[in-house]
């Protein structure tokens, strides 16, 4: 039985800050953001977003009433939740309207979150195999202003359901994995901004990616060649192309130029939003499946998730015959188009505009808002939200 990914949706808020003019602003040349570390604009969450809401406006532009009847599972990867004990999978249960007999969760590893709730999902379709399973990516990036992480911040979800004879991606059996106690990347639960050690988490990125791909050839038989493109969890647009660089020396010169010419293509979504942390990887594979038109379906497509800490995981994914059908094109072409700049001094305030943590009540304006679901306050330390269209 083919087990894989079905339908993917995504969502970024409607505002985004030129990295040009966030570089001439911090009195750095642009062509460090743009060109050392590979992004152009990065999403800016304003207050009524926040990684429910974006789960939520993903998950909505692709779930048909047959899905939330189907659907009886719901795993939410998130490395920015906003409890520590309900999940963030139930409120999105409730704002889509889910089937009720669905089990809810929230999982968390870091940027790997959304790649363990995909492997759980495979699992749970191999023994009901008339389910369908909901997989949320969702986070906003948080380094804090003025910061050597303030670059590579961003915020958007991505929605992926998993099921049985799926529309877009088979996922094969093979699969490479490694975990190590790795202190690159942290966030304590005191802090809404996250620590790095930027040198190392690069360092460990690349090294977990040599390491999982060495595996998987092993377990698989399978070399470079097989490969039509592999897509990598991308913090910056830079990381995967200095991973996947010593990995591609030994190939032929053709192997090499069409896994170099698809990286670039699947870096697209990803170079205009920034880190979108747990959908990260999945943005990429987005950016490749709506961006290379010649795309085709049969080939191989590889799949490098990293979650600092750290957790790394290869594995695979055949696209099928009329993948192009249940895409989403149109509706993220529209998206882009249609966000709003802000400028330095706008983004900085938004960032600073944050929830209280006192118990009290706050009303926020969803109105300037034009995603359907919204976070519409805080009353008695509960978060209300809105699907303005329910
Ligand atoms: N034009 C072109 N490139 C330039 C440049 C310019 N004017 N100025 C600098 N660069 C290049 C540097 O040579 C470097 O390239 P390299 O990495 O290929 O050597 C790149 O820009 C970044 O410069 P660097 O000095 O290393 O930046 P930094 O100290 O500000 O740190 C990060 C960059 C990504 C480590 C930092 O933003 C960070 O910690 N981000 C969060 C953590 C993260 O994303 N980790 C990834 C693994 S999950």
């Amino acid at each position: 039985m083919k087990i894989g990914i079905d339908k993917i949706g995504f969502y970024t808020p409607h505002l985004y800050l030129d990295m040009n003019k966030l570089a001439v602003s911090r009195d750095i040349d642009p062509g460090k953001f743009t060109i050392g570390i590979g992004q152009e604009k990065m999403a800016v969450p304003p207050v009524t977003q926040d990684p429910v809401t974006l789960a939520a406006n993903a998950a909505y532009e692709i779930l048909d009433e047959a899905d939330k009847e189907q659907i009886d599972f719901v795993i939410f990867g998130t490395e920015s939740g906003i409890d520590s004990s309900k999940s963030a999978a139930v409120y999105v249960h409730e704002l889509l309207g889910i089937n009720p007999n669905a089990r809810a969760i929230e999982v968390k590893q870091a940027c790997y979150g959304a790649t363990a709730a995909i492997q759980m999902a495979k699992g749970h379709i191999a023994l009901n195999p008339e389910s369908k399973v909901l997989v949320l990516g969702s986070d906003i990036a948080r380094y804090g202003l003025n910061t050597s992480g303030e670059a590579t911040q961003g915020a958007g979800a991505v929605a992926l359901v998993i099921c049985a004879d799926p529309g877009i991606m088979a996922l094969e059996d093979k699969s490479a994995y490694m975990t190590a106690d790795v202190m690159d990347f942290w966030r304590p639960v005191y802090s809404d901004k996250a620590f790095v050690n930027g040198k190392l988490s690069n360092e460990q990125y690349i090294a977990f990616f040599a390491d999982v791909w060495e595996q998987f050839k092993q377990k698989s038989g399978l070399d470079l060649k097989d490969f039509e493109a592999i897509t990598f969890h991308l913090p910056y647009t830079k990381m995967g192309k200095k991973a996947l660089k010593p990995v591609l020396e030994d190939a032929p010169e053709d192997v090499q130029e069409r896994l170099k010419a698809n990286y670039q293509i699947s870096t697209g979504y990803n170079r205009n939003v920034g880190n979108i942390y747990t959908g990260s990887l999945y943005l990429s594979l987005l950016s490749l499946l709506e961006q290379k038109e010649d795309l085709k379906p049969g080939t191989r497509i590889g799949l490098f998730s990293y979650g600092s800490g750290a957790v790394g995981e290869f594995f695979t994914g055949i696209l099928q015959s009329n993948y192009r059908d249940y895409l989403k094109t149109e509706n993220h072409n529209k998206m882009f188009a249609s966000r709003k700049e802000v400028t330095v001094p706008e983004y900085e305030a938004i960032f600073e505009e944050t929830l209280p943590t006192n118990g009290s009540t706050v009303k926020l304006d969803t109105d300037a808002d034009p995603a359907v679901i919204c976070l519409a306050g805080i009353s008695e330390n509960m978060r209300q939200y809105v699907n303005k269209l329910k």
